[in-house]
């Protein structure tokens, strides 16, 4: 019994986590993480990157990638490949610009369609597009944005579907997991997408929420059913739930009940259709370098040991296997 044995008792794909190549010699660390009651999906967390995959222009390399696909395929779990087109950790010739048009689209669809087509078959899921949408709603500025306009997104995804046909592309976002500006932005792009005549499978909600700040159930679970509306499917990605550290046992208590809300959404909505945690222990969670003094942020604590109430609150929320 564990997170993905419930999961998938709920009708969902998979219950997976985030990973990352220098963690896999970690022996305890890797054992959790090939648990497959727990974990039936690993999404490596930068090695199909940009900045990772094609370092310099026409040169790719896929030694970290592969190890990760590797040690999926010896356990048996999907991969949630993670990401094509993102404006962070994209290599300097890239990130800075001087191409025209044209140039930059042909670099796009060359890097998508190399690594697409060198993940092809291995790639349950691939997140085509990560974070294109400022807070209001409008198209974050980024090379791509700047250079190509808006059709860069859905030249993205169709070049991905042309790679592998049977991949579910997803356009994957933070602050979109409640109504406002910023959902209705992703759902804009869904739109676009379709109205481009390209082929988008679904939406990822990265879900990075605080303690005692998360959305409410009720208001994940409308807003989920609002993308699903547009014909699309939903997946949590990236869940973590930080705190002030070190974590009092009040913020753990109302940490469960977070991490439940957003479980009980998922299980609410037929369309949601899996669910990702970004890494399973505080040990290698990215949280205390980028917010200093937040972090206890996962179901397992920095020496691996598994935070019951959060855990349990996790189990039940998907209900009995
Ligand atoms: O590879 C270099 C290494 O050579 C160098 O010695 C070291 C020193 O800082 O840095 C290493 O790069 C780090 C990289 O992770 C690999 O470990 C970067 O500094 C660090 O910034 C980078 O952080 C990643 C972050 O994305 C970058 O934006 C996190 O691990 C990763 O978990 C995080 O994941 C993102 C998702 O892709 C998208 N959504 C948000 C999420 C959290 O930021």
């Amino acid at each position: 019994d564990g997170f993905n044995t419930r999961a998938v008792a709920a009708g969902k794909a998979y219950f997976g986590s985030a990973t990352d190549n220098g963690e896999l010699s970690d022996a305890p660390y890797l054992a959790g993480l090939s648990n497959t009651a727990d974990f039936g999906q690993i999404t490596p967390g930068n090695a199909m990157k940009w900045d990772a995959i094609e370092p310099s222009r026409g040169t790719f390399t896929y030694t970290n990638g592969d190890a990760i696909v590797s040690l999926a395929e010896k356990n048996g779990q999907k991969v949630r490949c993670h990401t094509l087109v993102w404006y962070s950790q994209l290599p300097n010739w890239v990130k800075s610009g001087g191409f025209d048009n044209a140039t930059l689209i042909s670099i796009m669809k060359n890097h998508i369609t190399n690594e697409v087509t060198h993940y092809k078959g291995k790639c349950f899921h691939w997140d085509v597009v990560n974070e294109a949408l400022n807070e209001d709603g409008t198209y974050r500025s980024n090379v791509f944005y700047d250079t190509i306009g808006p059709a860069y997104i859905p030249i993205a995804f169709a070049t991905a579907a042309a790679a592998d046909p049977a991949a579910k592309l997803f356009y994957n976002d933070y602050n979109i997991e409640s109504a406002g500006a910023k959902s209705t932005g992703a759902q804009n792009i869904v739109k676009l997408v379709k109205q481009y005549g390209a082929k988008i499978d679904g939406v990822g909600m990265q879900a990075h929420f605080i303690v005692g700040s998360t959305p409410s159930q009720a208001a994940q679970t409308t807003n989920m059913n609002a993308f699903v509306a547009l014909g699309v499917e939903v997946a949590i990605t990236e869940l973590d739930i930080r705190t002030t550290t070190p974590a009092t046992a009040a913020a753990v208590t109302q940490q469960a009940k977070d991490y439940a809300a957003t479980v009980g959404a998922c299980k609410a909505v037929t369309k949601c259709t899996g669910f990702t945690i970004w890494d399973y222990t505080d040990k290698y969670s990215w949280i205390p370098s980028v917010f200093s003094g937040q972090g206890a942020a996962l179901p397992w604590d920095a020496n691996l040991k598994k935070k019951d109430e959060v855990y349990n609150a996790i189990l039940s929320a998907w209900g009995p296997a």
